[in-house]
């Protein structure tokens, strides 16, 4: 079901079920089918023309209303990954990748052109402007790292940068209006610390047609996929536990958000208006 199991498709290794791959299939689908997030790197650097590569395909993404609000920090000086990491609780791929990327909401850009203009820049001030940024800002960081993967790269998106958004603002010397949203470890992976393709919940999961339809079928599949979940950590030498136990510890309070339920606060103080 591994590295070692060359002959199982696509679609088998993302689902772990007997699932006749369809007519219809691409080499761009068995890139996105190959996601999995590599926390072991070599130090090699990146030929120098696969980071404009990289954001040629974040800025192809779709934008909100042509807005474009966001921006990324390319961060490849070891002390700054060094303190980054201390933010994200030490997380070592974040030093040992050999760049860094930072992915950030940014309204910034906006208000200095509403500023060129002559005008208020009152609409930035709304936790709808807000969203625009966080969609925009995720989906040019995903096509990010498909394009990252399709060089063969490995990559992992670190949403340790919000432990602690206030340190980062002034790490990356960040304006007002400009949130680090996560960051992202791109470099060529680590052969001796391979990662495989985690499973995922089930269509029947999380596909409903025409109205929403959390049903009693939708939870029994929900839980087969318990099951997989334990296959996959079994193999990667994981702790073994219930996917579903998982995710009811990681909701259940306040405590379980890690100190970052304050983050309301925290964005006023980053100037954003969230009315
Ligand atoms: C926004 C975002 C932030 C994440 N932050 C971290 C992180 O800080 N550390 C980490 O080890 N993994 C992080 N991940 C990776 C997820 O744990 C991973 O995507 C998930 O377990 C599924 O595994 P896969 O990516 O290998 O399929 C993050 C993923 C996303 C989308």
């Amino acid at each position: 079901m591994s590295e070692f199991s060359p002959h199982i498709s696509p679609l088998h290794k993302r689902y772990r079920q007997d699932l006749a791959m369809p007519e219809s299939w691409n080499e761009t689908l068995d890139i996105i089918l190959s996601h999995r997030s590599v926390r072991g790197y070599l130090p090699d650097a990146l030929a120098p023309d696969v980071l404009p590569a990289i954001i040629a395909a974040a800025s192809s993404a779709a934008t909100s209303s042509n807005l474009q609000s966001w921006s990324v920090i390319a961060v490849e000086d070891p002390a700054r990954k060094a303190r980054l990491s201390a933010i994200a609780h030490n997380q070592k791929h974040v030093i040992d990748a050999p760049i860094f990327l930072v992915w950030l909401v940014d309204l910034n850009r906006s208000h200095k052109i509403a500023e060129l203009h002559g005008e208020a820049s009152e609409g930035l001030s709304y936790l709808e402007t807000f969203l625009v940024g966080v969609v925009d800002a995720t989906l040019a960081a995903q096509n990010a790292m498909i394009a990252a993967e399709s060089f063969g790269l490995g990559s992992i998106f670190i949403g340790g940068m919000r432990n602690d958004p206030l340190a980062v603002a002034a790490e990356l010397d960040l304006p007002p209006n400009v949130f680090a949203l996560f960051g992202q470890c791109i470099g060529k992976p680590d052969p001796a610390r391979p990662s495989d393709v985690k499973p995922r919940l089930p269509k029947e999961a999380v596909l409903f047609r025409e109205q929403y339809g959390f049903d009693e079928k939708a939870m029994a599949a929900v839980q087969a996929y318990d099951a997989r979940a334990r296959e996959f950590q079994r193999e990667q030498g994981m702790r073994e536990q219930d996917w579903t136990r998982q995710i009811s510890k990681r909701v259940n309070s306040e405590a379980s958000l890690d100190g970052r339920h304050v983050m309301r606060q925290v964005l006023m103080q980053l100037g954003f208006g969230l009315k």
